[in-house]
């Protein structure tokens, strides 16, 4: 794809890279729920993309509920506070619960959620993280499944955005810092 490539640095993970560990991880998911019925909680927007791919992967009975969480603005650095802008749908006290996100980087988004979650007291909660960025964290937060540990860096593409721009490149790749130097 050509859109946008003159402000991407790099590419991590091209399309056939991300859609080969997707599987992987479905295969591992499935394993450690079988026989299990499982709420996936998707956190939009960013993990939109990963969801879909990664759902078809899962060999168990899916219901799958969103949420939206925002702490960001436009900027590429977590603010700290966390707000949920859209609940789920459903209740899920007694259920498995699997949440979905794109990337963990400071904490502070899954600390502040897999808490509100763990008080609505389902069966089980585990989280799953395509990326994670463990060089900016702040909070820890148990990941139990997670498709890439990447290098510091502002990444973009297959779901994750810069002021809601990129999220549909079908690779992740690292913004240049051109692009947003200035807009901090
Ligand atoms: P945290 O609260 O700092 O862990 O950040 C969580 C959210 O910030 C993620 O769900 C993303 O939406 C966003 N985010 C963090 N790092 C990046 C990045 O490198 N690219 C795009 N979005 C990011
Ligand atoms: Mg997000």
């Amino acid at each position: 794809m050509e859109l946008f490539k003159n402000d991407i640095e790099q590419i991590l993970y091209d399309e056939h890279t991300i859609a080969k560990r997707v599987a992987e991880l479905g295969a591992v998911i499935s394993r450690d729920y079988e026989g299990k019925e499982v709420v996936v909680v998707s956190i939009l927007r960013g993990s939109c993309i990963f969801t879909a791919d990664l759902v078809r992967h899962l060999e168990f009975p899916v219901s799958l509920d969103f949420m939206a969480l925002s702490s960001y603005g436009n900027g590429t650095t977590s603010t700290g506070q966390v707000q949920i802008t859209k609940d789920l749908s459903c209740n899920i006290e007694g259920k498995h619960v699997l949440v979905i996100e794109d990337i963990m980087d400071s904490g502070n988004t899954l600390a502040y959620l897999m808490n509100v979650l763990l008080q609505r007291k389902p069966a089980s909660i585990r989280l799953c993280t395509l990326l994670d960025n463990p060089a900016r964290r702040q909070q820890k937060v148990e990941i139990s499944y997670c498709g890439f540990q990447i290098p510091n860096a502002f990444v973009v593409g297959y779901g994750l955005d810069y002021a809601q721009y990129y999220r549909n490149l079908p690779y992740i790749g690292v913004l240049k810092e051109s692009v947003y130097s200035g807009n901090l």
